[in-house]
């Protein structure tokens, strides 16, 4: 069976965002990196405040990998305190505005001080109607797959499942965004061209977009090149450009 196409419109339902080059930034500067990290947070709120603007129903960022665990221990240190401190005093200012607050990645990893506020935050904004924010923070795709895949093996071992009728639409119900859409776009700072394993399965259809701009310098006019960017692209699904220019028109 071909799945359907999945609607497109000229603003991005979902955005992913891989936040990166706040360390480059503050070395340029001669500053620690963690300054970096805290110009990148001034950066997460202006996001947060365009994205309802424009439009968006989800932004989902990357704040922290499982792998930058291997980071120097003070780096990590520092960050958790931004996070824990962050999660303290802006979730107050994000409730009022409508946003629902979630994060994906393994919660219990970040230790129980951050867990815990995580926990009063997501149920805090449950039902809040406005803009979907979700922290990718301790998390990786594989870890996101592999968990999923551990689901689907717990059920066919309990004779629920059978493996032979396993699609990929099986999985899906077991992946951290799973209630969810797709990303539209997918937004990385920084110069990198690469996944770093963030969101994988979800990827395999979003539209990507790369900036040499450092985290802590993408303001909201960048924001507004990566739109305009999404705006002018044409998803075409598998599909030739004739048949989706027909489905638009009908
Ligand atoms: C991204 O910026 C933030 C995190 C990974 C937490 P970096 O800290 O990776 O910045 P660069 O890549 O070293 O410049
Ligand atoms: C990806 O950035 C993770 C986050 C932004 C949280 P990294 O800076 O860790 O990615 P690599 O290591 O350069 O691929
Ligand atoms: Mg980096």
């Amino acid at each position: 069976m071909t799945a359907p196409v999945p609607e497109s419109s000229a603003v991005p339902r979902h955005v992913a965002v891989i936040m990166d080059g706040n360390g480059r930034w503050a070395k340029a500067r001669g500053l620690p990196r963690i300054a970096g990290h805290r110009k990148g947070l001034e950066r997460v709120r202006e996001l947060v405040r365009a994205c309802g603007e424009a439009g968006v129903q989800y932004l989902t960022l990357f704040a922290f990998s499982s792998e930058n665990w291997r980071r120097p221990e003070q780096e990590v240190r520092l960050l958790m305190e931004l996070f824990l401190n962050a999660l303290d005093r802006e979730v107050a200012k994000l409730h009022e505005n409508g946003v629902r607050f979630r994060m994906i990645g393994d919660v219990r990893g970040l230790g129980e001080a951050i867990a815990e506020r995580i926990r009063r935050a997501e149920a805090l904004t449950r039902d809040n109607r406005g803009l979907t924010l979700i922290i990718a923070a301790n998390y990786g795709g594989r870890w996101d797959i592999a968990r999923a895949a551990a689901e689907l093996a717990r059920g066919a071992v309990a004779g629920a499942i059978d493996p032979d009728a396993i699609t990929p639409e099986s999985l899906e119900p077991y992946l951290s965004l799973s209630e969810v859409p797709e990303p539209d776009l997918f937004i990385r700072s920084g110069g990198e061209q690469r996944i770093s394993n963030f969101v994988l399965w979800q990827l395999a259809y979003t539209e990507l977009y790369f900036t040499l701009v450092l985290w802590p310098d993408f303001d909201r006019a960048q924001f507004e090149q990566a739109l305009a960017s999404y705006a002018s692209r044409q998803r075409r699904f598998g599909l030739t450009g004739e048949q989706v220019e027909a489905a638009r028109r009908a």
